[in-house]
């Protein structure tokens, strides 16, 4: 449910770049793509360019016509947010 969601900030998901440990950020929501991997028609190689970092320009490039917000609605981890001030 909502009250489950993150803020990630791009350090955190940077962290999640591996196959077995990939997220993804579109339109400043994050998603979980691993479950996703083995179902994507593009195929594995394509899906993974955008593992830990911010997928929305290659997403848009190769199909905006494709509603990820409701295909991965699911594997929804949250929501992008700036590094805290250090
Ligand atoms: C095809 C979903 C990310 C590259 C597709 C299709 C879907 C899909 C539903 C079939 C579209 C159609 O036939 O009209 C997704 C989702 C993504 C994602 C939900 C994010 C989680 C990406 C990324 C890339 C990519 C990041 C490129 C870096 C492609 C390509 C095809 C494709 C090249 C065409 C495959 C073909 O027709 O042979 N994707 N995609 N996708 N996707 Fe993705």
């Amino acid at each position: 449910g909502v009250d489950s969601l993150m803020r990630v900030t791009p350090s955190i998901l940077k962290q999640h770049n591996k196959r077995d440990d990939a997220w993804s950020s579109f339109n400043g929501k994050v998603y979980n793509i691993t479950p996703y991997i083995d179902f994507h028609p593009g195929g594995e190689k394509e899906l993974l360019r955008v593992a830990g970092r911010d997928g929305t320009k290659l997403f848009a490039a190769t199909h905006a016509w494709v509603n990820v917000d409701f295909m991965l609605d699911a594997c929804l981890v949250g929501f992008m947010v700036s590094e805290p001030a250090s």
